[in-house]
């Protein structure tokens, strides 16, 4: 483990092997339907890219981008989301992919702006869920792993644009953010 980090707390083993199991469940619920996946920027490149491949149906890949953090370990409050989806939706059965989700912010506002394009049904999945630091009301549909009150890093997620290629996901230590 690099020195700047001080736990691993969801091994690459133990991230693949949850994947698979979330990628079956997807495609037993999704049976037959016509599935959009739709990845959140950046955070997801890395789950999307990996979970997508254990979702056994015919799916349209598409991405929006959200950004909060810049340079913080703690959200802003504020998210910048595209507002504008640039593809159709309407009709369609989507699955918003994320990273995290932390205080629920920016899967709030990205939810009510894909379901005021009307989607056939919308859920959501997140690789990680921090159900401590809620500030908003917010539950997916699919979870990968519930993750303890921690700035964490690897498998897509980043501090300061760094660590995101991390083939697992590891607390930083406290003092290279603070
Ligand atoms: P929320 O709007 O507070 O739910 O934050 C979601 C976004 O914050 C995620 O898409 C991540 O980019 C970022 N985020 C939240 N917690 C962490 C973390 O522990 N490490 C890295 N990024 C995080
Ligand atoms: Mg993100």
């Amino acid at each position: 483990m690099r020195d700047d980090l001080r736990e691993i707390l969801f091994s690459e083993e133990q991230i693949e092997k949850r994947i698979k199991e979330l990628g079956a469940e997807i495609t037993r619920d999704y049976k037959g339907k016509q599935l959009m996946l739709i990845g959140v920027l950046k955070g997801c490149f890395v789950f999307l890219a990996d979970i997508a491949r254990h979702i056994e149906l015919d799916c349209e890949i598409r991405f929006l981008t959200a950004s909060s953090y810049g340079f913080a370990s703690v959200s802003s409050g504020k998210v910048n989301v595209d507002k504008n989806i640039e593809f159709d939706v309407d009709g369609k059965d989507v699955l918003i992919i994320e990273d995290i989700l932390d205080s629920g912010i920016t899967l709030t506002a990205l939810h009510a702006i894909v379901a005021k394009n009307k989607p056939a049904s919308l859920k959501t999945c997140t690789l990680l869920d921090k159900p401590e630091r809620r500030q908003v009301p917010f539950t997916t549909d699919y979870t990968g792993f519930v993750c303890p009150n921690e700035f964490v890093v690897g498998y897509g997620l980043d501090y300061g644009e760094r660590y995101r290629n991390l083939p697992y996901v590891a607390v930083l230590k406290p003092e290279i953010y603070s």
